[in-house]
């Protein structure tokens, strides 16, 4: 949806200096420069996607030549930086790269936030070629989820542990090295514990949504949080984010909140409001990844508890509690609801299965994004026909509203059935409208006009 184009020679411009200026603080960073990429031995490469791990020099280099081979409908920026200084890159894919267009949904995907867990880093750095080269080739399915949806795929959280992971001599990598960030801190243990608020409003009453509103300062003044986490954070608050993906590894499974479990004990159900949607997107995963989904592959390793998994797919809490995750902190912080998909058995896997993950998670990959466009979306306008922004959806039945972004503008992830959806703002009456949602696509519901 949008504006398209822009003069190539712009374009080309544009990207010669951004690209001299990626691959120029890649130097800075203490990495081998350009010549250092040579030798890459580009394998397994197809399509331009090379099936091989990407060291830190290697991960931009792949990123800016997907950005050049598809500058129309590319961009990359950066959230931040690591402790050790990397950047922590994005590769953005969008028919109007840079902007948020009102009524687009904006969608996720990060890998390696455990620097140890290298498949989900490689096979975004493949998804972002995939997807380039098939807009380029005319494939409609790929056309239409890059002109309704604004992708930011960051393939990795943590490229410090990553290159420590990486540096081990062999194919045979240790189960943890890598896996902090360089000050030693466990990413997906480094968040604002919302779990444990909301446990408390439960109780005492309070909401369960948007619970960071009064923290913000809190979170900029916290000396405990990574870098790496504080980024991230400040990521998810000013994006409007609707869907995401977490990518780690060490089992096969796609995880779906709580991770932290009510009562505080390793393992029990701890069912979020949206309970029934996060079942059904995680099955959006995980139904397509053939060994994710096979109900009688065996455990990871023999000892493995897999008793809370159901058709690839797992509560969090049921499987064991995770406190401080970024998972349980998208939905409690923001709009956005996020599963954490475990890839791989190995962490570290022999670079020549890397194809066959890439050829297992396609299809789950795409699918799973395209479920960004289930449930209701709208705008919420005045008499006027003013965008309202910050007014709350609810939904009766569900302890969980969504907000609207800047525009007005909405999406609330919903499977189907009946509902009956409010939209209310301060100084305005509300306005209750029933809707009945499909499979997909997402059902428009005007809320016009607030009064
Ligand atoms: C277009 O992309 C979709 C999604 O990845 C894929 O299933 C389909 O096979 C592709 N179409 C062609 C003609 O390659
Ligand atoms: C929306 O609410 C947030 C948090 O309360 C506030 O920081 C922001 O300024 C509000 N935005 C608008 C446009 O009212
Ligand atoms: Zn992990």
């Amino acid at each position: 949806m949008g504006r398209r184009g822009g003069s190539a020679l712009l374009a080309l411009g544009a990207a010669l200096t951004a690209c001299a200026w990626l691959l120029g603080s890649a130097a800075a960073a203490g990495e081998p420069g350009a010549a250092g990429m040579r030798r890459r031995r580009r394998l397994h490469q197809e399509d331009g996607i090379s099936f091989e791990y990407h060291r830190y020099p290697e991960l931009r280099e792949a990123l800016v030549s997907v950005w050049l081979q598809c500058p129309s409908v590319s961009r990359i920026y950066t959230v931040g930086r690591s402790f050790e200084g990397r950047e922590l890159l994005v590769i953005e894919l969008s028919d109007n790269p840079g902007e948020h267009e009102p009524g687009e949904p904006e969608f996720k995907y990060i890998g390696n936030m455990h620097g140890n867990e290298a498949v989900g880093r490689e096979l975004l750095i493949f998804l972002a070629q995939y997807l380039c080269n098939e807009y380029q080739k005319g494939n409609e399915t790929i056309i239409n989820l890059i002109h309704n949806t604004r992708i930011h795929i960051m393939p990795s959280l943590n490229p410090d542990g990553f290159e420590k992971a990486a540096s081990q001599p062999g194919e045979l990598k240790d189960w943890f090295v890598g896996r902090s960030n360089a000050q030693g801190i466990d990413l997906n243990r480094n968040f604002p514990d919302l779990d444990r608020i909301v446990y408390v409003n439960e109780r005492e009453g309070g909401p369960n949504n948007h619970l960071l509103k009064n923290l913000k300062k809190i979170v900029d003044q916290n000396t405990k949080l990574a870098p790496e986490t504080k980024a991230v954070i400040h990521w998810i608050m000013d994006i409007p984010f609707v869907l995401s993906a977490n990518l780690h590894g060490g089992d096969l499974v796609a995880n779906y909140p709580y991770d932290e479990t009510r009562s505080g004990s390793a393992h029990e159900y701890s069912p979020c409001p949206d309970d029934a949607t996060f079942q059904s997107l995680a099955r959006g995963y995980s139904s397509f990844n053939p060994a994710m989904s096979d109900p009688n592959r065996p455990p990871c390793r023999k000892n493995d508890d897999d008793s809370s998994f159901v058709d690839g797919t797992t509560n969090g809490g049921a499987w064991y509690s995770v406190p401080g995750g970024m998972q349980d902190f998208n939905y409690l912080s923001s709009n956005c609801f996020e599963i954490t998909v475990e890839l791989s058995c190995d962490k570290f896997p022999p670079e020549e299965t890397l194809k066959s993950y890439w050829e297992d998670n396609k299809n789950s990959l795409i699918n799973y994004l395209e479920q960004i466009h289930r449930g209701v979306k709208g705008f919420v306008r005045d008499l006027q026909g003013k965008p309202i922004a910050n007014a709350t959806i609810s939904v009766e039945g569900i302890d969980h509203d969504i907000t609207t972004a800047k525009d007005g503008d909405y999406w609330r992830l919903l499977v189907p059935g009946n509902y009956k959806l409010t939209a209310s703002a301060p100084g305005f009456l509300a306005i209750t409208k029933k809707v009945a949602v499909p499979y997909s696509p997402a059902v428009g519901v005007s809320n016009c006009c607030l009064i």
